[in-house]
């Protein structure tokens, strides 16, 4: 599978800065509601940087896991945006983030059961069928577990993914973050996740409290995630790859630097399992 090399989270903050420095990143990802009214500034700074980067759009709103209808408009308006930037790829996370049509802005886990994989999986192909294209769905950090699971994170991940046909996007921080809060072992989560369908990899940081650690995007990714980021690429190659910051971001050049870690671990690890 080809890969795009080392990615940033595009932000705000940083749109000038891109233009003008054309700084070391091999391509952007963007999130999706910030782009999706037409003629708006943002979609504006978007479509100059997409002059001279790859883009993938990241949503947060799709709830794929929920039990509303899926939101025929908010599809539309993710297809006229594919349509406008062309990305490379459209991403989601595992989750649901509201009912009975409120949004709760937060991207929940969902109970581990063959009821709730068929359910997901079937939404999946729904929105696959309406975008035309193959989607990667995330899987996110979490905090509590339903009682009702009947199968582990990455049994139900991988379920989806080959009911649905679709692709993953593997966040290696929310692995790490669930494993310490949950009482697994994160190696063994990404070992039984299938190798072909690892399209793209989240790096991010997080704030360890002892006895559990919150998902915060708002440090330098620590030491252990990256030690299971190296476990990731032994196993599943040479993957495109990205760092995830929303808070306390710092300048583009320190992100830059960040994704130079990436990038050697990453060649450490080819060349080790080569
Ligand atoms: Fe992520």
């Amino acid at each position: 599978m080809n890969t795009l090399g080392f990615g940033l989270g595009l932000r705000p903050v940083h749109y000038d800065a891109i233009r003008q420095e054309r700084p070391r990143v091999d391509w952007f990802e963007a999130i999706t509601e910030n782009y999706l009214v037409p003629g708006g500034a943002p979609l504006r700074h978007l479509e100059s940087i997409r002059r001279d980067y790859p883009v993938a759009l990241h949503g947060v709103s799709l709830s794929i896991g929920g039990t509303d209808p899926l939101d025929a408009d908010y599809l539309r308006d993710i297809s006229r945006l594919v349509s406008r930037v062309e990305p490379v790829w459209v991403s989601d996370h595992l989750c649901w983030t509201g009912v009975a049509g409120h949004n709760l802005h937060d991207l929940l886990p969902l109970p581990y059961t063959e009821e709730t994989l068929r359910h997901v999986a079937g939404r999946v192909s729904r929105v696959q069928d309406v975008l035309g294209r193959r989607i990667l769905l995330e899987n996110v950090s979490s905090y509590v577990e339903f009682t009702a699971s009947e199968m582990p994170e990455w049994e139900f991940l991988r379920g989806v993914a080959e009911a649905a046909d679709c692709e993953l996007l593997l966040d290696v921080n929310n692995v790490y973050v669930s494993s310490v809060n949950h009482g697994f072992d994160p190696r063994a989560y990404l070992d039984a996740l299938p190798r072909h369908r690892i399209r793209q990899i989240h790096l991010a940081g997080h704030e360890h409290n002892g006895n559990h650690v919150v998902d915060t995007h708002d440090a330098p990714v620590s030491a252990a995630v990256w030690e299971l980021y190296r476990h990731a690429v032994r196993r599943f190659g040479d993957v495109t790859t990205m760092i995830e910051r929303d808070d306390n971001i710092p300048g583009l050049a320190d992100l830059v630097a960040e994704l130079d870690i990436a990038r050697a671990i990453s060649r450490q690890a080819l060349q080790a399992a080569a």
